[in-house]
């Protein structure tokens, strides 16, 4: 073309076209959208933490997974291939998954499992979202050993809204098991019981220096900085079951991102972060020569669980200059953590979240409503039915459950977008998901006398383009405690929230219908309640459930079966030739 030094005549039509399409590719944000191909195989590996070698699931030997890095605008296909002796899928956690449900991952619900030596190619765009996500598998605790982060850069020639950092260092805090996670969930279940707990959090898979045999040079992450320099922190919690703090000490963050959309950046020397959610955060480093050579990384976990929670700490170094040995890095001075179960903490920080609402990054929140949906989330029981001899060791002598509308969701046993695609619904979904609890009671008040739940794998059928508010409201039904609820396929804006029971007459007033956060993930406050908006424009079954395990596990779990729009671009295209079967 007429580019160089050289100018060429340009008059003919042809010509004057593909100039148009050069200055159109020159514009920030309009380049050529490109695909980025990976390949997972899902492989067993050997690796030792805490003294303890064993063979885990990983992705092309790594542990955490291979990062992927895409633009805004991209299209991604990632070719995986199963190589372990379990069944596997993919969730790209986060990603809006536009008309592409079938790529979203999560077993049972938009696939069948990948079984052993198969393969499945996840193939999707990736639409007004950047920042940071994550990928993780999305069958029974496969995701224990098998994520990763998921980076989404702004188009070409976009900048960021804050000031361009001098590094992005993806951070993945995690738990890690001495025991095999599948063997742990598997004993829970048969038992009625809590699981067994982690033995260590770990950022980027290393637990760090404050655990027994954990001492070696390669144990600890450490993120080598200088002075003067900013860092951008892409935080992901990829643990199990625990919602966690983190702080650097003697460093203020700045909050610039949360679940790939942007914010208002503000200040905060302590984070707390759900699974699920991630935040990308600017670290400033000290200006001049810092006064101490290191300062300590911590993460430890926010609950207010009457089970028991792996309650450690773990330690991470930020190095102006590399520290020698364990010794120094355990005499680093940790930085101030709320304690365990500080829900106001908690509160105190979510308040501060606002989406950015810019010229160019507007939030589109939904002013009214169609449909309104109230959901009480939390735990409750099943009766023992003896699988094990004696007494189940649930909440006397029952097995634990979880419901949201005391309904706990039985994992089906074919794909839901599927048996929705065929329209064939008899025998594996029914569309009665309760709209509000049965009977209503106080909810964060003394639990009712029967704590026992129903189980069905029910939906809510929402007609193409439903403007929906779903308050999520905690119970305190075997302990009030906070749920990170995850909705696939979406992002939601969090309209409000508070503690006790919602109470529409005076909160729904209140709610910020300007600025909210934008997400994918939010924590139901402990004994508390609050009120996400989405559009359902988006059609496929998307599942909304708890990012604990253990309580997806236990049915805390429920899916919207979005219908197609009239429009040929508002349909679900029919599901790839290489969608596994059940
Ligand atoms: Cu991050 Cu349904 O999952």
């Amino acid at each position: 073309m007429a580019g160089g030094r050289r100018r060429l005549r340009c008059l003919s039509p042809a010509c004057l076209f593909l100039a148009a399409a050069v200055a159109l590719l020159a514009m920030p944000g309009l380049a050529a959208a490109r695909t980025r191909r990976y390949t997972f195989n899902v492989t067993m590996a050997t690796v030792t933490r805490l003294c303890v070698t064993k063979s885990i699931p990983t992705v092309n030997g790594l542990f955490p997974g291979p990062k992927v890095v895409v633009r805004e605008g991209d299209r991604l296909v990632v070719q995986v291939h199963n190589n372990i002796n379990s069944n596997v899928t993919f969730h790209w956690h986060g990603i809006r998954q536009l008309r592409s449900g079938w790529a979203d991952g999560p077993s049972y619900i938009t696939q069948c499992p990948i079984r052993p030596g198969q393969s499945y190619a996840y193939d999707f765009r990736v639409v007004g979202q950047r920042g940071t996500l994550w990928w993780h598998a999305h069958f029974s605790w496969l995701r224990a050993t098998l994520y990763g982060p998921l980076v989404i850069l702004p188009p070409r020639g976009v900048p960021y809204p804050f000031p361009k950092p001098d590094r992005e260092v993806p951070l993945m805090l995690g738990e890690w098991f001495n025991a095999d996670p599948e063997a742990v969930i598997k004993q829970a279940l048969r038992t009625g019981g809590g699981p067994n707990v982690s033995d260590a959090y770990t950022f980027n898979g290393l637990p760090g220096p404050t655990y027994n045999c954990s001492a070696a040079a390669g144990d600890t992450f450490r993120l080598r900085v200088r002075p003067g320099r900013t860092y951008m922190l892409r935080l992901v919690n990829a643990a199990l079951n625990d919602e966690l703090f983190f702080a650097v000490a003697n460093h203020t963050l700045t909050v610039v991102g949360a679940d790939a959309s942007y914010v208002k950046p503000f200040a905060a020397t302590t984070l707390v972060i759900s699974p699920g959610q991630t935040m990308d955060v600017l670290l400033a480093a000290a200006a001049a020569s810092p006064p101490a050579p290191a300062y300590a990384i911590a993460v430890a976990p926010y609950t207010n669980t009457v089970g028991t929670f792996d309650n450690t700490t773990a330690i991470a170094a930020l190095e102006y200059a590399p520290l020698q040995g364990a010794t120094a890095l355990l005499a680093l001075p940790p930085p101030a953590l709320p304690l365990y179960n500080d829900t106001s903490a908690v509160a105190n920080f979510s308040a501060k979240f606002r989406s950015l609402a810019s010229a160019r990054y507007p939030a589109r929140v939904p002013r009214s409503v169609d449909r309104k949906f109230f959901f009480a989330v939390g735990l409750g029981a099943d009766p023992c039915r003896s699988r094990v001899n004696g007494t189940c060791q649930g909440p006397n002598g029952t097995r634990f459950a979880a419901s949201m509308n005391n309904v706990s969701f039985t994992m089906p046993r074919t794909s839901l977008l599927q048996a929705h695609y065929q329209r064939r619904y008899g025998g594996v979904l029914t569309a009665n998901f309760p709209a509000a609890p049965p009977v209503p009671f106080n909810y964060t008040g003394a639990p009712p006398n029967n704590t026992f739940v129903m189980h069905g794998t029910r939906v809510v059928p929402l007609r193409f383009n439903t403007s929906v508010e779903v308050v999520l409201q905690d119970t305190s039904i075997l302990g009030a405690e906070s749920h990170p609820l995850h909705l696939h396929g979406y992002d939601f804006f969090v309209v409000g929230q508070g503690f006790g029971n919602y109470d529409a007459a005076n909160d729904t007033a209140r709610y910020n219908l300007v600025d909210p956060v934008q997400r994918n993930t939010v924590s139901v406050p402990t004994a508390g309640w609050v009120a996400i908006r989405f559009i359902a424009d988006n059609p496929g079954v998307w599942i909304m459930h708890c990012h604990l395990d253990v309580h997806l596990s236990w049915g805390l779990a429920m899916a919207w079966l979005v219908n197609d729009g009239p429009l040929p671009n508002q349909k679900l295209p029919p599901p790839p030739s290489d969608i596994p079967k059940c």
